[in-house]
């Protein structure tokens, strides 16, 4: 047996079992592509050693996460590396964290494209958008030498105060499961491995290596599990990863249900699970229940696996299964027929573009008293106030971090474990004065709140940015926004009743001077473009067109748990209090007891007859939209219907379909269960079909342990909104 050396950037030096004969390549019937990828996969399962077998189903370690650890001398730099078979032909698997662009690509000089926040895409509802978005991740991974992109949050916003909302697709199953489907699609149609995560119920940071999720089976398959089945169904990723908490008592990476039961047995699912990082706990409880790939070390898939498969407490098949899995993923996503060779450089040119495309679409117009769009023409002075924003955006912390361009655009004040609060240089300043030319557009910090609001006394308009940093490992005690930026734009809006907010945050916030302000945006993170995109809205040269895919509830007390399971309050005089603070990490395990099971967000609300902020699928626009002639096709399970545009100018509406169930069924809420984005000119309008997701209409059987349809009448409605549905009908579906 040869062993193949790979040097260490440190002192040490790992070494990985190869058992080739590298003077005499074996023939390598698996490149025939003719095969399919199963056969393929099990020609090679058939060379490998036990050794090598071992070697594909664990990562090398903490490689460059980590200071001072082993790194190998093809390590590509990323979150994680499993060592390939070079005398077969396969390469190692470099992963790379891309939930919202290409993590640390500064760290070799490399530039990535921020896009905005995957909460924001969802703000689209565009399939496409979605898509394009995966099209920039992948390309750009597979450009710098990665050949599996680790984003694909799927998490449901079960709790608006998650810090890690922005990078998952918000509080509805067919929304985030049709949306990071087609984010996957978009990264695998670039020849490079997808994933999804976190697998599953990973729905607070809080405590998140203990949290012990409870809840119903039922439930569960009927809400955050529905939205992976969908994305998993549309996206097919490479991979599934499981998340660091527990369901129902068991770690989800040796949890028997979630992986053999509902991934691979009743949705087929023919990937490999990889766990999050140290998200392993032990080696046979874990791989019989289904754990592919341990990341990023090999403490319980390295030589444990090969001691419990040699004594014969995992049998052979069982691990052949495992790295059948992982090879079957590197052909059918073409990484080993189609090797990423590493250019280095990305087109940062498309990546502007296609993230300013994103922004725009993803931005949310929330309120407006008709101040907006702004008239360039007319205004003599424009007053820009708070969050950085004669320098740049916010962008997301923890592994979404992406490096900003040049350097972060901030004197940084705040680190975290994942590094500093980073501001990406697209000044909506600069912007606003491009669109503004013969406007006086001054600045305010907004440090000083009396020196803002004179500024703002002194101009046409103001418009005030307010912002809050988010991270995984963290949650936020409230739904406030922090740093007295409340007290800050309640008296800029007193000094000028033409106020308009900006939000840039990652998360719903409660706004306490909505009733005084001229208009509210919701930008999300909104990435490199954030600056340029902000400013076209504002001025109108683009219609704003997305709409929530989360609800902006009025206070804690109103969503179904009103504080999160396991956070300590903070002192009041703790400059934390109320800021996104990283977990201490040091509880002993707790129940998160999800008791609401499907009735969180929107259906909460509803189901409870409480009033939003704003409601899960509101947005406005510059232009106004009239739905009509509702008809529905039982037979085919569609709707179709028309939409006019009433105002005037072109502009995006997305309509919306809801069903409730047979009264039977005693559900007190709708579901979303079909959507459309349509874009049409003043006068103009157009006939809508949209067909019905079948497994919206579903209520999952615990006993029969399957999807059942109940016989009776279905209430359809369509509208803007999940709070204005304009059209009704009712129709025996099933
Ligand atoms: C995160 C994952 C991430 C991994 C690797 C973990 O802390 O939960 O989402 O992919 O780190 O960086």
């Amino acid at each position: 047996m040869m062993s193949r050396l790979f040097i260490a950037l440190g002192a040490s030096v790992l070494m990985y079992a190869s058992a080739a004969a590298e003077t005499t390549p074996p023939a390598k019937p698996w490149m025939n592509t003719a095969l399919t990828p199963d056969q393929r996969a099990d020609l090679v399962v058939a060379e490998l050693t036990l050794d090598e077998k071992i070697q594909l189903v664990h990562g090398i370690g903490w490689g460059p996460l980590k200071e001072g650890g082993p790194v190998p001398a093809d390590n590509n730099g990323g979150a994680g590396e499993i060592v390939g078979i070079p005398r077969l032909g396969i390469p190692s698997v470099q992963q790379a964290d891309s939930a919202v662009g290409v993590r640390m690509a500064a760290l070799q000089g490399r530039y990535a494209t921020l896009l905005p926040s995957v909460l924001g895409v969802a703000a689209s509802w565009d399939p496409e958008g979605a898509h394009l978005y995966g099209d920039v991740i992948g390309r750009e991974i597979r450009a710098q030498g990665y050949n599996q992109s680790i984003g694909g949050g799927t998490n449901l916003a079960r709790d608006p105060r998650n810090g890690r909302l922005f990078e998952y697709a918000g509080e509805d199953p067919l929304l985030a499961g049709v949306m990071v489907g087609n984010l996957i699609r978009g990264v695998q149609s670039q020849h490079v491995m997808g994933d999804i995560k976190h697998y599953a119920f990973n729905d607070q940071e809080t405590g998140r290596a203990v949290v012990d999720a409870r809840i119903a089976r039922k439930a569960a398959r009927e809400s955050d599990l529905l939205a992976f089945e969908l994305a998993i169904r549309i996206g097919e990723p490479a991979s599934v990863m499981c998340s660091y908490n527990k369901v129902n008592g068991d770690w989800s990476c040796e949890n028997d249900w979630l992986m053999n039961r509902v991934l691979k047995g009743a949705w087929k699912f023919p990937g490999f699970v990889v766990s999050d990082w140290e998200g392993t706990h032990s080696t046979e409880k874990a791989v019989l229940a289904g754990l592919d790939v341990e990341m990023p070390g090999e403490d319980y898939l390295g030589a444990p696996l090969k001691g419990a498969v040699t004594a014969g407490r995992v049998p052979m098949q069982r691990l052949n299964d495992m790295v059948h899995r992982l090879l079957r993923s590197m052909f059918v996503t073409g990484v080993i027929d189609r090797p990423s060779v590493p250019r280095f450089v990305v087109d940062p040119f498309k990546g502007l573009a296609d993230a300013l495309h994103l922004a725009e679409e993803s931005i949310v117009l929330l309120k407006n008293d008709g101040t907006l769009p702004l008239d360039a023409g007319a205004l003599r002075s424009i007053a820009v106030i708070g969050a950085h924003a004669d320098v740049g955006v916010l962008s997301g912390g923890g592994s979404a971090q992406v490096d900003a361009p040049g350097g972060n655009a901030i004197e940084p004040t705040v680190s975290t474990k994942w590094g500093h609060v980073v501001y990406f240089p697209s000044p909506p300043l600069r912007f606003i004065r491009e669109h503004a030319a013969n406007a006086r557009v001054q600045f305010a910090s907004g440090a000083d709140v009396a020196a803002a609001a004179a500024l703002a006394k002194s101009a046409d308009v103001a418009v005030v940015f307010a912002d809050q940093y988010m991270s995984e490992s963290g949650d936020v005690p409230t739904l406030a926004l922090p740093s007295r930026q409340d007290e800050l734009i309640v008296a800029v809006a007193a000094a000028n009743p033409k106020t308009v907010v900006v939000l840039i945050t990652g998360n719903p916030v409660t706004m306490p001077w909505l009733g005084q302000v001229a208009g509210v945006f919701e930008a999300w993170y909104p990435g490199i473009g954030g600056g340029q995109a902000i400013a076209n809205l504002l001025f109108g040269s683009v219609a704003p067109s997305g709409k929530l895919p989360i609800t902006f509830a009025r206070a804690e007390a109103d969503l179904p748990h009103s504080r999160i399971f396991g956070l300590q309050p903070r002192p009041a005089n703790d400059p934390l209090e109320g800021r996104w603070a990283e977990d201490p990490e040091k509880h002993a395990t707790f129940p998160a007891d999800y008791s609401e099971g499907v009735r969180f967000g929107y259906k909460w609300f509803d189901s409870e007859s409480k009033e939003p902020l704003f409601a899960f699928g509101h947005g406005l626009t510059y232009s106004s939209f009239a739905f009509s002639e509702l008809q529905v096709d039982q037979q085919a399970k569609s709707v179709t219907f028309t939409i006019t545009n009433t105002g005037k100018r072109r502009a995006t509406e997305i309509a919306q379909l809801y069903a409730a169930l047979p009264p039977k069924c005693g559900e007190k809420f709708r579901r979303l269960a079909g959507f459309a984005r349509v874009t049409l000119s003043a006068g103009e309008h157009q006939s809508v079909s949209i067909p019905i997701e079948p497994l919206t209409l579903a209520v999952f059987d615990e006993k029969k342990d399957r999807w059942t349809w109940p016989h009776g009448r279905y209430t359809l409605s369509v509208g803007g909104s999940s709070r204005d549905l304009p059209l009704q009908a009712s129709a025996e579906l099933y």
